[in-house]
């Protein structure tokens, strides 16, 4: 089946790729995204239901996408055709996933970048004001288009060059730096009078508050912030050289993303009761706390806002490059593009998706897209996050679990027999059958309560085209 194994870039040590591969986990899903999600779905439940999913579906896929990745030596879409043509259609909705999340992604991205400026342009000066400059800033029209087009040239001039090198550079140094941030701003917003209420909202679950979306959230959120679910981690397990071992990476990886995100909750929550802020403001949250704990710092607060946004934008590139190669190995290894070229063409669609969603937020503010009931934002967003990952992580399990040869699989988890893996068969079974079922419920349940119907049938119509005419991919 595998006549030419095509030599491939490999990752300069086993240290770069763990970087990498945490570089991609850790982004604006944890800085960003679980804190206003775990505000807007009420805390302490929707945690406990996020860690759950995180631990016994997470870093099973997560093995799993690593073991695919490196067996088949190809990214996504390889790796699934090299199995049957039937299966293309699978690494397919990866690459179109990771477009979806590229629509929008690069805005946040954008916007933590014009924080790094406008931290020392006076945005700590006059705190009331904080929460209104966002709002003003994410409306306009042209200036978050043009950080947003600096985020995606950064992308670029990265992926253009191939994924060691660069990313894994720039990923060694700067998420100690985010992280050691974060601790710093915990203890802070831990040490605020008030700080407790924070606290017991993000620990103290109240489980009446739960429905079948913040159950789909929570999913979500998990493939969202683990970049699981869209070929993400197939794509760099097939640039792993056959010593490292792939199920204590999984781990390790799984592991530092979850400490991420709960540090930003840390971070956040107790300031945002200390300080008598909603926890249920959406997308804005990290803009407004976090500038806000640092104005209450005097003038070293603005030297640590200016090196949170950096390192909050370092982090973001780290994932975004990684959601860009998805789509640009596709093209390199399926169609037998250039690679320069692949990133032209790929970073061009892109922008023109990411135009729409930020003028969706400000000059189309009113514009809902026909049938769908949402903007382009959201629609980005949401049919990635609520439908397209965890239907991408179902499809993996099924692949893995009832197509994949298991000893095969064994082989490949324990390099051959040269490494343990004591619980491969508790692994293998999960995969097989708790997985699929658990995927199923959650997202059934999920997006049949999704109230934009339109929505639903959309994403879904997209999965069913493009498995009929999986051959042609
Ligand atoms: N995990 C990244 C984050 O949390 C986003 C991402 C999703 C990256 C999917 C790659 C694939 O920001």
């Amino acid at each position: 089946m595998e006549k030419s194994v095509v030599k491939r870039e490999n990752w300069g040590s086993k240290i770069g790729f763990i970087m990498a591969a945490a570089g991609s986990a850790v982004g604006l899903g944890n800085i960003w995204r679980f804190p206003y999600l775990l505000g807007e779905n009420g805390g302490a439940a929707f945690l406990l239901i996020y860690l759950v999913f995180v631990v016994f579906i997470g870093i099973s896929i997560m093995i799993a996408e690593f073991a695919v990745g490196r067996k088949s030596n190809r990214a996504a879409v390889g790796a699934f055709k090299s199995q049957s043509g039937g299966w293309t259609f699978a690494g397919v909705i990866g690459v179109l996933s990771a477009f979806f999340i590229m629509g929008f992604y690069p805005v946040v991205g954008g916007w933590s970048m014009s924080y790094i400026v406008k931290s020392f342009t006076g945005l700590l000066g006059n705190p009331e004001a904080i929460g209104g400059t966002f709002g003003a800033f994410i409306t306009g029209s042209t200036q978050p288009l043009i950080w947003m087009l600096a985020f995606l040239v950064l992308n670029v001039l990265i992926v253009a060059k191939g994924i060691a090198g660069g990313i894994e550079k720039a990923a060694k140094l700067l998420m100690p730096v985010l992280f050691g941030l974060l601790v710093l701003i915990a203890f802070r917003s831990l040490t605020l009078t008030g700080a407790a209420a924070g606290l017991s909202y993000m620990f103290k679950p109240d489980f009446s508050a739960v429905t079948g979306q913040t159950w789909l959230a929570a999913l979500g959120q998990a493939f969202f912030s683990l970049s699981l679910g869209m070929g993400c981690m197939i794509t760099y397990g097939s640039y792993l050289n056959k010593k490292e071992d792939l199920v204590s990476n999984a781990v390790l990886v799984t592991g530092m993303d979850v400490g991420v995100a709960l540090l930003a909750g840390l971070a956040m929550f107790p300031a945002i009761f200390a300080m008598g802020m909603e926890p249920d403001v959406g997308p804005g949250l990290v803009f407004v706390v976090i500038p806000s704990v640092f104005a209450a710092m005097g003038s070293i607060g603005t030297l640590l806002s200016i090196i949170f946004f950096i390192a909050l934008t370092v982090a973001a590139l780290t994932s975004s490059v990684s959601l860009m190669e998805v789509a640009v190995a596709y093209f390199i290894d399926e169609k037998g593009v250039e690679r320069k070229k692949a990133v032209y063409g790929v970073s061009s669609a892109m922008g023109v998706l990411c135009v729409l969603s930020s003028l969706s937020l400000g000059a189309m503010a009113g514009f809902t897209i026909p049938g769908l009931g949402v903007g382009f934002f959201d629609l980005f967003d949401y049919i990635t996050d609520k439908i397209f990952l965890s239907i991408g992580g179902l499809l993996l399990a099924i692949f893995v679990g009832w197509f994949l040869d298991k000893e095969e699989l064994r082989q490949e988890l324990t390099n051959g027999g040269t490494i343990q893996f004591g619980l491969f068969e508790a692994w293998h079974a999960l995969i097989k059958y708790v997985i699929p079922v658990a995927i199923a419920i959650v997202a059934v349940a999920g997006i049949a309560s999704i109230e934009q119907t339109g929505l639903m049938v959309f994403g879904l119509l997209i999965i069913v085209v493009l498995a009929v005419f999986s051959k042609k991919l």
